[in-house]
């Protein structure tokens, strides 16, 4: 299909039309990575749910393939995840790629079925005693399987989203699931949704002998700058029951950008956890200003724990497989900014069609602020920038480019309950604490905690591919990803502070491409 979309990534997974949303079913085998996706082929807006599916063996070049589920008399085709069944438990045969979806229909409710490949994961059969597994309770928003093979019992595990806690299940054959145990009412933000579970051992720091569990559990609403967004809980997990290492208040996320949704994570990679996820938001995600495809993917990402003042964190670093794309690369230097002199690269950017990445390292000193901004000839500008009073690391997109389709964003009706309750109690609705807009839902700032920075320097690492802004500090300790809609390229940069001198040492530029 011929691309007619200006803000099509040239780097990132798409669609080649149609609507995506959440990755599903991912798994690696044979040198081969398969990403399903919630996939409507009949127009760029939410519906008619299959499974799309691509395939890439170097994790940046993707080739689309036949939908690997479509929907059915049953239902839509919602999220859900795939395994190796390299002993062939399910009877369905040994190395057979088996997919847990949930089916969702109105008749039926929300249900989880099974379907198998024999072909490596491009053909896929649905088994024939569909469902496998019903809500015991009868519960409305009962989806996204997650399962996974835990040895210490020899059993599989399904995890499974139930409004707002996540269900634990086990089986020894994919097929019949005994429930096991549940996790997380009244944990982390408030007020959430559970959706897009996601749950694996990471070793801390690196350190293979401290290992921790985590839970993924995308929330819907529950973003600190509303809508969509990826927290996650560390703790212990024997089988049976699940313990948090944090109190029930503690919400810890991922990514601290706004659209950053349904991250879930590749089976069979080892000990490698690489993640991807959906780069939108639900309040606004009908409406960006795309016509022939909508959504994108996340980089890939590698995730990982580090500990930092008694907590574990997890962490997302842009996966090293991405360099490959550096295909020029301009070495600037250092350069030192005043509040009176910021320094200037005029049209450093040009060229790159808004498909680069930007590298430097940020020592913001004593200055207030320290930051730099992506601008183009009309003006339109994304600020990035440490408020070192504040401790966070913020990015302003109000001046990006097209913002007025956020004032059209339909914003989740349990936040909106949310804030009536807040100002009733006389309070701020917590929404309308973000500093810059509450009207828009897209035209606003994000901001991250330093505190999970080590230093007073900051390695900053930026990939900006058409529509997309993703930023990695430190390896990713921190990570934002925010939708911008430019409507001419970024040319150059503005090295700026605020009350103080900063230093902005090894900025780099690379032209990215595939
Ligand atoms: C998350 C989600 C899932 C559901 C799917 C439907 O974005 O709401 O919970 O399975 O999207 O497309």
């Amino acid at each position: 299909v011929k691309n007619t979309d200006y803000y099509r990534p040239i780097y990132h997974h798409t669609p080649s039309y149609g609507w995506m949303n959440d990755p599903n079913g991912m798994f690696y085998k044979d040198g081969v990575y398969h990403l399903c996706y919630q996939y409507n082929p009949y127009g760029s807006k939410w519906g008619n749910m299959h499974w799309g599916h691509a395939t890439t063996t170097d994790l940046i070049h993707w080739k689309a393939s036949a939908p690997a589920l479509d929907r059915d008399p049953m239902g839509h085709i919602y999220s859900g995840s795939a395994v190796i069944d390299r002993q062939g438990t399910a009877g369905l045969g040994k190395d057979a790629i088996i997919a847990l979806y949930t089916s969702a229909s109105d008749e039926n409710g929300q249900i989880q079925c099974l379907a198998y490949s024999t072909d490596g994961g491009y053909k896929f059969t649905k088994y024939e005693h569909n469902p496998v597994l019903r809500p015991f309770d009868g519960l409305k928003d009962f989806r996204d399987p997650k399962v996974f093979w835990f040895a210490p019992k020899n059993l599989w595990y399904m995890i499974v989203s139930a409004d707002k806690e996540m269900r634990f299940y086990s089986s020894p054959d994919l097929k019949k699931w005994t429930y096991v145990s549940s996790f997380g009412q009244g944990y982390g933000a408030q007020p959430n949704q559970f959706e897009c579970p996601d749950f694996f051992r990471l070793p801390v720091d690196g350190d293979s002998q401290h290992q921790k569990y985590v839970m993924i559990v995308n929330i819907n609403p529950g973003c600190l700058f509303g809508g969509s967004a990826t927290e996650y809980f560390v703790g212990e997990f024997d089988g049976k029951n699940f313990v948090c290492d944090d109190g029930p208040k503690e919400a810890k996320f991922l990514d601290y950008g706004k659209d950053h949704y349904a991250t879930v994570t590749f089976s069979g990679t080892g000990d490698r956890v690489l993640g991807l996820a959906w780069m939108s938001n639900w309040q606004y995600a009908n409406v960006t200003p795309i016509k022939q495809y909508r959504g994108a993917n996340t980089l890939p990402r590698e995730l990982f724990l580090f500990a930092k003042d008694g907590e574990t964190f997890m962490g997302a670093n842009v996966a090293t497989e991405v360099r490959a794309l550096r295909k020029s690369t301009r070495y600037v230097g250092t350069l030192k900014a005043t509040e009176k002199a910021p320094k200037e690269e005029k049209n450093c950017l040009a060229g790159t069609g808004d498909a680069f990445e930007l590298e430097m390292d940020i020592t913001p000193s004593e200055a207030a602020t320290a930051g730099f901004e992506l601008y183009n000839s009309k003006g339109e500008r994304v600020k990035i920038y440490f408020d070192t009073k504040a401790g966070k690391l913020v990015m302003d997109r109000t001046e990006s480019g097209l913002t007025a389709f956020g004032e059209k964003a339909e914003s989740h009706q349990i936040e909106k309950d949310f804030d009536l309750v807040e100002e009733k109690a006389g309070k701020a609705p917590s929404r309308k604490t973000n500093p810059v807009n509450y009207k828009n839902d897209f035209a606003l700032g994000t901001w991250a905690p330093l505190n999970l920075c080590k230093g007073k320097s900051y390695h900053v690492d930026v990939f900006v591919d058409k529509c997309s802004v993703e930023i990695f500090v430190d390896g990713g300790r921190i990570a934002m990803t925010n939708l911008v809609f430019p409507t001419l390229p970024y040319e150059s940069v503005k090295f700026y502070t605020q009350k103080g001198t900063a230093t902005f040492k090894n900025v780099t530029l690379h032209r990215l491409g595939l």
